[in-house]
């Protein structure tokens, strides 16, 4: 990253490519809502996922959730992008669960979050703008 807080254009161009390879196997049968995400891990790393249902609808988990517990099986935790990819021509966001789970990973709240629609809308947040007040592992160790 760069001080902005950007990504580089390859480092872009390989978490896009990532997520939307991993949207191509979203099962979806329930919602036909496809999404895929990827996340770029401090140490260059890339890891995706994709959203999983199931016919007890509760037990369906997101794209972005499925990225990260990715990462964190190969060894990864501290990711510095999220990219989530989604259908609609406005760009979906995490849900809130997905941004509790990225702020437990993040590598500051500054991190970029970038919406890409498969349609070529894009929106880039930082984490903080989209969860402004988190708890976090800082809250348990302040009593
Ligand atoms: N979904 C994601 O995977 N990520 C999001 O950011 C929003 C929602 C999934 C969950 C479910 O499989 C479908 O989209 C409809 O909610």
């Amino acid at each position: 990253m760069d001080d902005s807080g950007m990504l580089d254009r390859s480092l872009y161009r390989k978490l896009l490519e990532s997520a939307e390879e991993a949207i191509k196997n979203s099962y979806s049968p329930y919602s036909k809502f496809r999404v895929g995400s990827a996340v770029l891990c401090s140490n260059g790393d890339i890891y995706s996922g994709t959203n999983v249902e199931n016919a007890s609808y509760g037990l369906s988990i997101c794209a972005e959730r499925v990225a990260i517990f990715n990462a964190v099986t190969h060894g990864c935790r501290n990711i510095d992008a999220v990219l989530v990819v989604s259908e609609p021509q406005n760009p979906v966001p995490p849900c809130g669960a997905c941004l509790q789970v990225i702020v437990e990973f993040a590598s500051s709240k500054d991190i970029p979050v970038i919406l890409r629609s498969l349609k070529g809308t894009e929106k880039t947040f930082r984490l903080r703008d989209l969860l402004p007040v988190s708890f976090s592992k800082e809250d348990l160790h302040s009593v």
